[in-house]
């Protein structure tokens, strides 16, 4: 039996948090964020993780404790080859999630779109021009943020790439259980455009994680673990259950 948080071998902040306060842990984080900078721009993320957070930033937003009104989105990632009104899409994800319930005005909502190499660049001078002040990221169980995958280069910046195919087995249940329906390509943003936050918070709940949890933030860093490429930032927080610290109780 264990007890020790999760040592980073590197100046990463962890906050372990109860598995139904990781959503209000990181929701402080954030506000704290928007406190400082009500028109700053804040990366998000998609995917179950982050879910409670952007629920927890929408009450504080409705009792009046923060304003997240003037906040410009940008987001990480979007699946290519699906209509970005289709209710499975990043986009609809940032709307449904993030920008109605933060009240965010569809001017100031960025999601990467497109399929050619031409509109990666072009998202990438959407960020350039934005520069992101706070990142929300989550983790995939191979290790992966945004959908930089297992060999990504860290001077990798917003891209085509195509999908693990344990990352559309994860992804599945969004598509109905149906892997065959996930699509087989995505465009992210690269581990480099990612780094260029001023500022990191992971969030990650679960026992799924706790090994790539372990490999990002004790292991070596290298391409095998995308996320590893985190330690070489200066300003990381990590919200995580003890699961996913893997902690044993
Ligand atoms: C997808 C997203 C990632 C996300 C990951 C984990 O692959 N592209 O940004 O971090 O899923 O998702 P979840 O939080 O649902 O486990």
């Amino acid at each position: 039996m264990g007890s020790a948080v999760l040592e980073p071998t590197h100046a990463v902040r962890v906050l372990p948090a109860r598995t139904d306060d990781v959503g209000r842990v990181a929701a402080s984080v954030v506000a704290s964020f928007v406190r400082e900078n009500p028109h700053g721009v804040l990366g998000v993320a998609t995917g179950g993780s982050p879910m409670a957070l952007y629920a927890s930033l929408a009450e504080l937003r409705a009792e009046g404790v923060v304003a997240t009104d003037q906040l410009t989105l940008a987001a990480l990632d979007e699946y290519v080859g699906l209509d970005p009104a289709d209710p499975r899409s990043y986009r609809s994800y940032v709307w449904q999630h993030i920008a109605e319930p933060w009240g965010v005005a569809a001017e100031r909502v960025h999601v990467p779109a497109g399929s050619s190499e031409d509109d990666a660049d072009e998202y990438e001078r959407v960020l350039a021009r934005l520069r992101v002040g706070l990142q929300i990221v989550g983790i995939g169980r191979n290790g992966h943020i945004g959908f930089n995958e297992p060999g990504s280069n860290p001077t990798s910046r917003t891209r085509i790439v195509t999908l693990d195919d344990d990352t559309r087995r994860a992804n599945a249940p969004y598509f109905g259980g149906d892997v065959h329906a996930v699509p087989t390509r995505a465009m992210t943003q690269g581990i480099a455009s990612i780094l260029a936050a001023e500022s990191i918070i992971l969030v990650a709940q679960g026992a799924a994680k706790a090994e790539a949890l372990r490999a990002a933030l004790q292991g070596p860093v290298t391409s095998a673990v995308p996320a590893s490429f985190l330690q070489t930032h200066p300003d990381v927080t990590v919200v995580a259950d003890s699961a996913a610290l893997g902690i044993l109780s």
